[in-house]
């Protein structure tokens, strides 16, 4: 019988230090009403100024290690999702690598915007049913803060930072990994990118001027291209393996704007209370998001052994996925 894939551990780390709609008030004109009625989002983790993206993947990639109950020289590869890596090379998966002392690991980053963990799940997912790896770290880590226009109210007060990590490795039983979907569309990549400091526009005091590097978004119109996306990845994944969205246990939507995540769960036909939500404390943090829901979801006990759990995504690129679990 062909192997499947399973999630043996999940960990995640935020920040400590929190930001409030209330402290953006001072900085932006903004209101804490119009960031809840408009998103859900109360409060964000930002890090610090001394604080990499590899920082805080190090601190969950332990957790969710220990979770998993393997050493880090286990690991055969580390897949690490993110838009705010430590440096534009090498990749951040290598410095982690190095952190984590995973001396055995393969690793490389994936630019997928906000669908980089489930973009990583699903690629590991091929890995172990291949037969190729057997242990698999991927990682969603985002340090936004460092790209966020303080100036621009449409985008500072929608993102924050964190880390969120699952190890895949081969499923022991029936359940695991049911069904994956990946999709892009890069006709529309200024919808929501950052246009400095690559070979487009390298880093000059003239990009720096023009405030080149920082996060760009058309909100209204990626709102609606995600909200069809997500449809379109929970759709595919939930036929492929057999299912309807009634069947759902536990949907993890990326935690973008609760408007977003409930137009979803009613279109695809989940009932509203099985949606997982802590956008409220994490804004949106891209890559990083669905791991920080998941994590949340394991410990809280909302997710159960048996239970149908349903990952879907959607970012920048634009790229959106997803993935199907029965969690054992
Ligand atoms: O994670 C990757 C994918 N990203 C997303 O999925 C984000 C998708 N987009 C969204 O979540 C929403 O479009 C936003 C939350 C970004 C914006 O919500 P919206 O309901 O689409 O608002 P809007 O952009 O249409 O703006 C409505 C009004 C505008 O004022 P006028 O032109 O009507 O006078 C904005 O200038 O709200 C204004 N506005 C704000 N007001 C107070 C925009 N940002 C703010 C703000 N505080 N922070």
């Amino acid at each position: 019988m062909a192997k499947r894939a399973q999630i043996l551990g999940t960990g995640l780390y935020v920040p400590p230090d929190v930001v409030t709609n209330f402290d953006l008030e001072k900085l932006v004109d903004t209101s804490d009403e119009w960031i809840v009625e408009r998103t859900g989002i109360r409060e964000r983790r930002f890090v610090d100024g001394e604080t990499a993206a590899s920082d805080i993947a190090l601190e969950a990639s332990r957790v969710a290690l220990d979770t998993a109950g393997i050493g880090p020289d286990e690991l055969d590869l580390i897949i690490l999702g993110t838009v705010t890596p430590d440096y534009v090379f090498p990749a951040t998966a290598c410095v982690l690598q190095d952190l984590l002392g995973a001396r055995n690991a393969a690793a490389f980053d994936l630019s997928a915007g906000c669908s980089g963990l489930l973009y990583g799940i699903n690629i590991a997912t091929q890995f172990v049913e291949t037969g190729k790896f057997e242990k698999i770290l991927c990682v969603g880590v985002e340090t936004l803060s460092k790209i966020l226009d303080m100036n621009d109210r449409n985008t500072c007060v929608l993102f924050g930072d964190g880390a969120g990590v699952a190890v895949v490795g081969e499923s022991t039983d029936d359940a695991g990994i049911l069904s994956t979907y990946m999709k892009a569309d890069g006709s529309l990549v200024d919808m929501l990118y950052m246009p400095g400091g690559g070979s487009r526009n390298p880093s000059t005091y003239e990009s720096i001027d023009a405030r080149l590097h920082y996060i760009k978004m058309e909100g209204r119109e990626v709102f609606k291209v995600a909200v069809r996306m997500m449809v379109e990845a929970s759709n595919k994944v939930l036929d492929e393996a057999g299912y309807s969205g009634e069947d759902v246990d536990v949907f993890i939507p990326h935690q973008a704007n609760m408007r977003i995540m409930e137009a979803v769960a009613k279109r695809v036909g989940v009932p509203r209370e099985k949606v997982y939500v802590n956008l409220d404390k994490y804004g949106n943090t891209s890559a990083a998001s669905i791991g920080l829901a998941l994590d949340e979801a394991v410990r809280d006990g909302t997710i159960e052994p048996g239970h149908l759990v349903l990952l879907v995504a959607f970012g920048a690129g634009f790229t959106w996925a997803g993935t199907l679990i029965r969690w054992s």
